[in-house]
């Protein structure tokens, strides 16, 4: 018999219970091992969990779970730093195996708790904290380990992909699509950790420390999320022949491991322009399959529910003995290179006085450095103003950036709108 905790009971931890008991026979089977969840743990006692059976102990007490010693696993399923660190830390230094999808403790601590899994004998597995139902993390854990992985693309943040692909098809504005987000449950209600790109950085982060066996601190990773990017950018990027995409990235360089999570333009007829909702994608280029890309549900009750199944399977096998010899972790020193040496082609967008000497100002600075071709957009005839399209050739990030200062201070230029890479 194997005895699990399950804390936290939400979205995931209760949509993890339902699969479990819907399909325990043939999970048992899978096992060869009868599988008992003998406590879970919440935070309000008074909620009504009515689907949990009467021999599960539900408790707000951790001290009583950690306190039995019959406990193999321990599913942690609360999120956030406090008290969720504790708890794994916790549980690994008592010998049990852990499970989690929590995304922001696997990119912040990823070392020091596979260290300490490794010291205690035993192991963490995070298949639900990136991709959710796409099982990302044993593609590149596992079935890539005879693999060389080059390059890891990916649209890691589900929340920020259904606004941008309803501000698409829509046309109304990010603030009632966050709204609208959150009615449906793909927000949540301080939507900021997605909005920003946070939650997308974690992700690549903890895909980049398994893909190039490093353990990258989430502070040195350039990462700007989708705030700023209006119905506008979508319509013109559009008639441009682009989507905008809020894209995680890690790609391997001579010199080191660039990683990113930016907005992007990319061209309609990319892998990642089909990638719509809430829905998440991940490209692979790596020597033995030259080109992989793997698309599904990143988030939600069962998806996620069901990487945990997943993770149950896995740690189970682990238990009974098979996968103990081969938890060695090595972790690369490798240099992180910085966003400001990165020559990329950019769109601009930029509000002027609609005045033919200011565009001519613009057109002659942009002409002499040989920068960019421009775009003009007719603002309509009651207004005196002009938006103003740029699509730039390749420049770092850092050079445009600070040309677009100079062209900020000219007279009439009113607002630098955006500024947003164009994938290759
Ligand atoms: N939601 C998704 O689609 C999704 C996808 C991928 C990964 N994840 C990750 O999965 C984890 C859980 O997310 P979720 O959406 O399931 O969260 P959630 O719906 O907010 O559920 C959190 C659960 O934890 C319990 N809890 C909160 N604070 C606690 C405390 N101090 N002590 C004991 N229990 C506590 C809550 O108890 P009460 O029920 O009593 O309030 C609730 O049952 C997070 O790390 C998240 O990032 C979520």
């Amino acid at each position: 018999m194997i005895s699990i905790a399950l804390l936290g009971f939400g979205t995931v931890g209760s949509g993890f219970y339902e699969i479990l008991k819907r399909e325990e026979e043939k999970i048992e089977e899978k096992i060869n091992d009868k599988v008992s969840i003998k406590y879970i743990l919440v935070n309000d006692l008074s909620k009504n969990r009515e689907q949990i059976s009467s021999d599960t102990i539900v408790t707000d007490s951790f001290e009583k779970i950690i306190a039995d010693e019959n406990i193999d696993i321990i599913i942690e399923l609360i999120g956030g730093e406090t008290p969720a660190l504790d708890y794994i830390k916790r549980s690994l230094s008592a010998e049990k195996i852990v499970i989690t999808a929590n995304k922001l403790l696997v990119a912040n601590y990823f070392k020091e708790l596979i260290k300490l899994a490794e010291k205690n004998k035993t192991h963490i597995f995070f298949e639900a904290s990136t991709g959710g139902g796409i099982p990302v993390i044993n593609m590149v854990e596992d079935y890539l380990a005879g693999d060389k992985i080059n390059e890891l693309h990916g649209i890691l943040n589900g929340t920020t992909n259904y606004i941008l692909s309803v501000m698409e098809k829509e046309t109304v504005s990010m603030p009632e699509t966050i709204k609208k987000a959150q009615a449906l449950g793909y927000a949540e209600q301080d939507p900021s950790s997605d909005l920003g790109g946070l939650d997308a950085l974690y992700k690549i982060v903890i895909l980049a420390n398994l893909a190039f066996s490093c353990a990258v601190n989430p502070e040195d990773i350039y990462c700007k999320g989708i705030k700023g990017i209006t119905s506008y950018d979508i319509m013109y990027a559009e008639e441009l022949g682009y989507k905008i995409k809020l894209i995680a990235a890690a790609k391997r360089e001579d010199s080191g491991l660039r990683i990113f999570v930016s907005p992007f333009l990319i061209k309609k007829d990319d892998d990642f322009a089909s990638t719509v909702g809430a829905d998440n994608s991940l490209e692979i280029k790596s020597e033995n399959l030259n080109h992989l890309f793997l698309k599904g549900p990143g988030a939600g009750k069962f998806p996620t529910g069901n990487a945990v199944i997943f993770d149950l399977i896995k740690a189970s096998r682990f238990l009974l003995g098979d996968y103990k010899k081969s938890r060695s972790k090595k972790f690369n020193n490798i240099k992180i290179n910085r966003k400001s040496d990165f020559k990329q082609s950019f769109y601009i967008r930029l509000q002027i006085e609609k005045n033919d000497s200011i565009i001519k100002n613009i057109k002659s600075m942009f002409d002499e450095s040989n920068l960019a071709d421009m775009i003009l957009k007719d603002g309509s005839s009651d207004t005196p103003l002009l938006p103003l399209i740029i699509l730039t050739r390749k420049i770092s990030i850092q050079k445009i950036e600070k040309f677009m200062e100079y062209v900020e201070n000219i007279n009439g230029v009113l607002t630098i709108n955006n500024i947003i890479p164009l994938k290759e």
